[in-house]
């Protein structure tokens, strides 16, 4: 089932997703849910914090049509490699009608294991990569607003605190 997603200012988002160390059923019905949420925000990938659960798991679809062939689920997910450079503007579900540009690797080889327990190195360039870094920033709690230079971030910041404040109060 689709779950709501968190929104800027929560401090789950905040925090340190933890390593899974049992894949069990309970994880799978939350990588179920991860995967209807993504689909129908729609969104190209969703990281467990997002609907407040710190187990290590995202998943990620870059296709525009939900190809479920090219769902990617990664759960303990390891950067191994990243090389390059890319500048593109970059959205996410938690930070709903804000839109940066963010500078990231152009390619990046992540390890992990899939949903059924096996070892998995996924290879990402473009935006696949740009996913994979997003994703991969929020399991240790970290958005796309912390990647933004200095002068940038102090700019969304304020307008983020106005914009969020009235959904948290
Ligand atoms: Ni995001």
């Amino acid at each position: 089932m689709a779950q709501p997603i968190l929104t800027y200012g929560n401090p789950i988002l905040r925090q340190t997703a933890r390593a899974v160390s049992n894949i069990d059923g309970e994880l799978q019905r939350l990588i179920d849910d991860m995967v209807e949420t993504m689909h129908e925000a729609p969104g190209v990938g969703l990281a467990a914090n997002q609907v407040g659960s710190l187990r290590r798991v995202f998943v990620a679809n870059p296709s525009e049509d939900h190809d479920p062939s090219r769902l990617l689920v990664l759960i303990n997910p390891e950067l191994v490699e990243a090389e390059g450079e890319s500048v593109a503007e970059e959205g996410c579900l938690s930070i709903p009608d804000f839109r940066e540009e963010v500078r990231r690797a152009r390619r990046v080889l992540l390890r992990g294991l899939d949903r059924n327990e096996r070892p998995v190195e996924v290879e990402g360039q473009d935006l696949l990569a740009r996913v994979l870094q997003h994703e991969l920033d929020h399991l240790n709690g970290t958005l796309f607003v912390d990647r933004l230079s200095p002068a940038k971030r102090d700019i969304l910041l304020r307008k983020l605190k106005k914009a969020f404040r009235i959904k948290r109060a």
